[in-house]
């Protein structure tokens, strides 16, 4: 039987906890049929490369490999994971000048001689800047330039509801927008369980929803990286997932709605900085932004949240 599974090459750069989270689950995923590991720690590298192949028996066929940036110029995907993570009380911007400085020197490396038709995926945080400090260093057309963004946020928003309700994450359907990080914005007003607006769904199935009980849904969502960052010092499960959802989507040109960070020109109100709205995702890299007609409370909230990134950026002199 032919199979569907949409096979292509992925590269990994940098196979920290997050980049070897995420080799591992492209690799269980099926998606890619090639995946190449680049770390400046070469030994590293292969040590993963080696880990992970030992494990070829369980999962589809993949060809694993390490090398260095020019081995991610035929690549569909190049996910970049490289960088410094935060120490426990950081935020993401915190690590801004730390990481900037690798980015301008490293992209332009990897995407000097990439392929005209390859994506590139900015992981590392703070993913929104640095995802736009890469469309910058590189000449690279801004839609085949994305951020991770808030897809990890709007899954654990969709979690922490379903988890409230008692119905599976899968059929809660709310985005988080804005920065991935302290200023994201939850969209309350479009938030809903199987197209039933959320405050009716929770009024009649799971004893309502107040105020106070959406500030802490907002908490749990907005604190979720700092409270794991405490306890084992980085994140890299939830988000190596959240990753291959987006590579897929790009491999498998699937059109998908997801909140990743891109470049915004004007929608929503909000122009030249990479920010997270619902886009819709394929292989040429985001096809176009979803505009909701926000409530005025959320649409200023997500001014706000642009106005953040825009300020970092004016800090890093872009
Ligand atoms: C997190 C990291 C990826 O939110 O920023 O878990």
């Amino acid at each position: 039987m032919a199979t569907t599974r949409t096979r292509g090459k992925v590269a990994v750069v940098g196979v920290g906890s997050v980049g070897a989270a995420t080799a591992f689950s492209l690799m269980s995923s099926g998606v890619a049929s090639e995946l190449v590991l680049v770390d400046i720690d070469e030994e590293k590298a292969e040590g993963e490369r080696m880990d992970l192949s030992h494990g070829a028996y369980f999962t589809p066929p993949v060809d694993i490999s390490t090398g260095g940036y020019e081995d991610c110029w035929d690549a569909d995907v190049v996910v970049v994971t490289a960088g410094t993570n935060q120490r426990p009380g950081e935020s993401r911007l915190d690590l801004l000048e730390r990481n900037a400085g690798i980015f301008e020197e490293m992209i332009p490396q990897i995407t000097e001689g990439l392929a005209d038709d390859s994506v590139l995926l900015v992981v590392t945080n703070p993913v929104d800047v640095l995802s736009y400090v890469s469309w910058e260093v590189s000449d690279l057309p801004e839609e085949r330039v994305i951020g991770s963004g808030t897809v990890l946020d709007t899954s654990r928003f969709r979690h922490v509801l379903s988890r409230e309700c008692d119905v599976d994450p899968k059929n809660v359907h709310g985005y988080v927008v804005g920065e991935h990080g302290d200023s994201e914005v939850m969209l309350w007003s479009s938030t809903n369980v199987a197209g039933v607006p959320y405050e009716t769904y929770a009024a009649r199935h799971c004893g309502g929803v107040s105020e106070e009980a959406k500030e802490e849904v907002e908490r749990e969502v907005r604190e979720a990286a700092y409270e794991i960052i405490e306890r084992k010092g980085a994140t890299n499960y939830a988000i190596a997932l959240a990753t291959t959802e987006i590579v897929e989507a790009v491999l498998r040109d699937e059109n998908s709605i997801l909140t990743v960070s891109t470049l915004l020109g004007g929608e929503y109100g909000i122009d030249d900085v990479y920010a997270s709205v619902p886009c819709v995702v394929n292989r040429d890299g985001v096809r176009n932004v979803v505009e909701h007609d926000l409530p005025a409370e959320e649409r200023e909230a997500l001014e706000d949240s642009a106005g953040v990134l825009a300020e970092s950026l004016a800090d890093l002199d872009y």
